[in-house]
């Protein structure tokens, strides 16, 4: 169980902090950011702990990408602070975040349809043997990548492209699990996917929770939280308006914090 889920401070994270003593493995503190005219952060604070699964909620517009696009190095705030594990950071760029163990699936997935599911797990980062492609290698450790997390693809031979929704979805999963993340940020993993598909991304969820990785998870379906996530965080119009621990919430007080009619806590 994650560390928050014993504590009923309904997510209040300084409490939290104080009582548990842990670390976050991510602290934003007044996060801002602008395009053009647009307002998208006004001054956001969140923290991820340890193990758990944080459900960053909220709706269209809201700030949610925009706000994990910052922890994974995408965009750089125009204001506020970074920290990673306690220390204060300035990420430069996604390959700054990952080197520090933050991983993200985007809501588009990056990943190239015209090539087959093991080019797709070792993209960037190929296997070779003198000059040229391991491809028997890729293969047995594309096959282990997704062994780990019980993702049953016959073919890794078998072009992204004539894959279904749910497996392209697990796909980018393993990819970004592939790295070891300490955190792992998806957006949107379901919103595409057939019922039997959203289970199985559920299942993954869990098992990458279980591993030990930090997960935070956009979705707007809204049950699906109540599924794989620890604590609950809702955005509105570029602010962080609630967060609950999930025990202390449920659909209908979420819809509320949604469309900026809640209680903020
Ligand atoms: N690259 C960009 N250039 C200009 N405006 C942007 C850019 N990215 C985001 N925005 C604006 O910032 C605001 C927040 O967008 P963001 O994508 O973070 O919302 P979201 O909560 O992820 O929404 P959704 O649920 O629709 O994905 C929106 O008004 C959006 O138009
Ligand atoms: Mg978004």
């Amino acid at each position: 169980m994650a560390t928050g889920a014993s504590l009923t401070d309904g997510g209040a994270s300084p409490l939290r902090s104080a009582v548990g003593g842990t670390v976050p493995r991510i602290r934003l503190r007044g996060i801002r950011k602008r395009f053009g005219s647009v307002d998208a952060l006004r001054g956001v604070d969140l923290e991820l702990f340890p193990s758990e699964c944080l459900g960053l909620v909220g709706d269209n517009a809201a700030g949610k990408s925009t706000l994990t696009k910052i922890i994974s190095g995408t965009y750089i705030p125009d204001a506020g602070t970074i920290e990673i594990d306690g220390e204060v950071v300035r990420l430069t760029g996604p390959a700054d975040a990952r080197g520090r163990n933050i991983e993200m699936v985007f809501q588009d997935l990056s990943l190239c349809d015209h090539i087959d599911v093991v080019g797709n797990l070792f993209l960037g980062r190929e296997r070779t043997r003198g000059p040229f492609l391991d491809r028997a290698r890729m293969l047995a450790e594309g096959r282990q990548m997704l062994d780990a997390l019980e993702i049953r693809i016959p073919k890794l031979t078998t072009r992204v492209a004539q894959l279904s929704g749910g497996q392209r979805q697990a796909i980018a999963i393993a990819r970004a699990a592939s790295f070891r993340p300490k955190v792992l940020i998806m957006d949107e993993p379901t919103s595409a996917l057939a019922v039997a598909e959203v289970e199985a991304v559920l299942h993954l969820i869990n098992r990458v929770k279980a591993s030990g990785v930090s997960v935070i998870l956009i979705t707007h379906r809204l049950q699906d939280l109540f599924r794989v996530c620890d604590r609950i965080a809702v955005m509105y119009e570029g602010t962080k308006v609630a967060e609950r621990a999930i025990e202390n919430t449920d659909l209908e007080d979420l819809v509320k914090l949604i469309v900026g009619q809640g209680t903020l806590q």
